[in-house]
């Protein structure tokens, strides 16, 4: 028999690339390949990257640069670059660093063994195409691999919202939904093969249309699924929230009470300068209307700082903005210039400005979240157990809110999902104990 060749997959940023991974390592496995955790003993290095902001974007140079001696050491490594610097970059990737083989934009993963071959066989081999035919029906999977309790879904990818600041709708391309069928067979597989818990992934996943009744029709399905326990999504658009899928935050018990919305900003000047085609007010009325649903719903949002033009005075709107939603959680980033989308054009804001007022959001947003973390003590939550925690008999969990949650639980297993009653808020967790 042959030895397996070995694949080491980094992966960088968002969860969808997570999902492209694995995706990308089941397709590999019928050519032979097992993975590996390091790259020193690897066959293959792929590099599944994100071009977001630009600092995401310059860690893909600097890591390759760090494999130019296992490529001296060991020519018949092949070195790839998978994800949205691929696309984005496309032949630049491998002019700037030579060592590089291979080069796969998100929407030709199904094309990687094919292009791995090419590699083996000297030449370079690149492919950046947004073809017709559909890449996930087309990857491979390896048969009924046991899986974890929790696991993402890509159904929607692309994005049709060209928000000023952002490259996705570049690198992903237009929005296409997977059929509903397709879905439901892969989510059928995944809770077979263990799986409790799914993330329904998009780039704007709310604008699902690959069932007749959009996104919520879609999650209505999978709820009937016997064995799936919790379903979530991410991430979504304001403008793409309808009637019936803010109604399944309150009628699907499935549909956990945990919602990504990002907003980006609190002021009307900056929204309308973001393309967002939405106010400040119209967010907050749909957040009431959210909460009318589910009272007890955390909110989870984006919100980017510094973006051209942006004023102390528009900064405090989004503080406002804030103040009036309370997020349960929430991640906030300083505005970076993307080559190619229109806000790069224009008038920057001073680095100094934009880390001033990070700090402070930071601050508003970190208080928020301790505070409805620390509002969990006393209460019972359902909590899914994922993994063993660090001391004996503890096992480690996410709560339906997605805290993650620390509880004393003999005989309790990976995939068990208990009732926990919250005794305790740390820094980052939840102490808990089986109610
Ligand atoms: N600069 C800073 N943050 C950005 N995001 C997208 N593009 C940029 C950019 N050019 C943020 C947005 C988005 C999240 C995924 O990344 O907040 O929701
Ligand atoms: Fe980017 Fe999201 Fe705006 Fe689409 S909706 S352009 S993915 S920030």
């Amino acid at each position: 028999m042959t030895q397996p060749k070995k694949l080491f997959i980094k992966t960088y940023g968002c969860q969808m690339n997570v999902y492209d991974s694995e995706r990308m390592a089941e397709a590999m496995g019928g050519q032979g390949y097992v993975q590996t955790d390091s790259p020193d003993d690897a066959d293959m290095i792929l590099l599944n990257t994100c071009h977001i902001r630009e600092k995401a974007a310059e860690k893909v140079y600097s890591e390759l640069g760090r494999y130019k001696g296992l490529k001296a050491e060991r020519p018949d490594l092949k070195i790839g670059v998978a994800g949205c610097v691929a696309q984005a970059e496309g032949e630049e990737i491998m002019r700037r660093q030579p060592m590089v083989d291979l080069v796969v934009g998100p929407q030709s993963y199904h094309r990687l063994p094919e292009l791995e071959a090419r590699a083996r066989g000297g030449e370079k081999a690149l492919d950046t195409d947004f073809p017709e035919e559909d890449k996930f029906e087309r990857l491979k999977s390896r048969p009924k691999a046991k899986r974890g309790p929790t696991a993402f879904l890509t159904v929607q990818e692309g994005c049709d919202k060209f928000c000023a600041f952002c490259v996705v709708p570049y690198t992903r391309g237009a929005e296409v939904s997977r059929p509903a069928d397709r879905v439901l067979t892969e989510a059928r597989d995944l809770v077979e093969r263990g799986v409790r818990e799914l993330t329904l992934l998009g780039q704007n996943v709310n604008a699902y249309h690959g069932h007749d009744r959009g996104l919520a029709g879609l999650i209505r399905e999978l709820a009937k699924i016997d064995g799936l326990e919790r379903i979530r999504f991410t991430t979504s658009h304001p403008n793409d929230m309808d009637d019936d899928l803010i109604a399944a935050h309150g009628d699907c018990d499935k549909l956990m009470p945990y919602l990504h919305l990002p907003v980006q900003a609190g002021s009307d000047r900056i929204l309308k300068r973001m393309n967002r085609q939405h106010t400040a007010e119209q967010y907050l009325k749909l957040i009431e209307r959210l909460r009318a649903a589910r009272p007890d719903l955390h909110l989870s949002g984006d919100f980017i700082v510094g973006f051209p033009e942006e004023t102390e005075a528009d900064f405090r709107d989004t503080l406002a903005l804030i103040e009036a939603v309370e997020y349960g959680s929430a991640f906030s980033f300083k505005y970076s210039e993307r080559p190619g989308t229109p806000a790069a054009e224009r008038p920057q804001v001073p680095e100094a400005e934009k880390d001033d007022r990070l700090q402070r959001l930071q601050a508003l947003l970190t208080r928020q979240q301790r505070a409805l973390q620390d509002a969990m003590v006393g209460r019972e939550v359902g909590v899914l157990f994922e993994k063993t925690g660090r001391l004996p008999g503890q096992m480690v969990g996410k709560s339906d809110y997605l805290h993650a949650v620390h509880v004393a639980a003999e005989g309790v297993v990976p995939g068990d999902l208990r009732r926990v009653r919250i005794v305790e808020s740390g820094p980052n967790s939840l102490k808990g104990v089986l109610a």
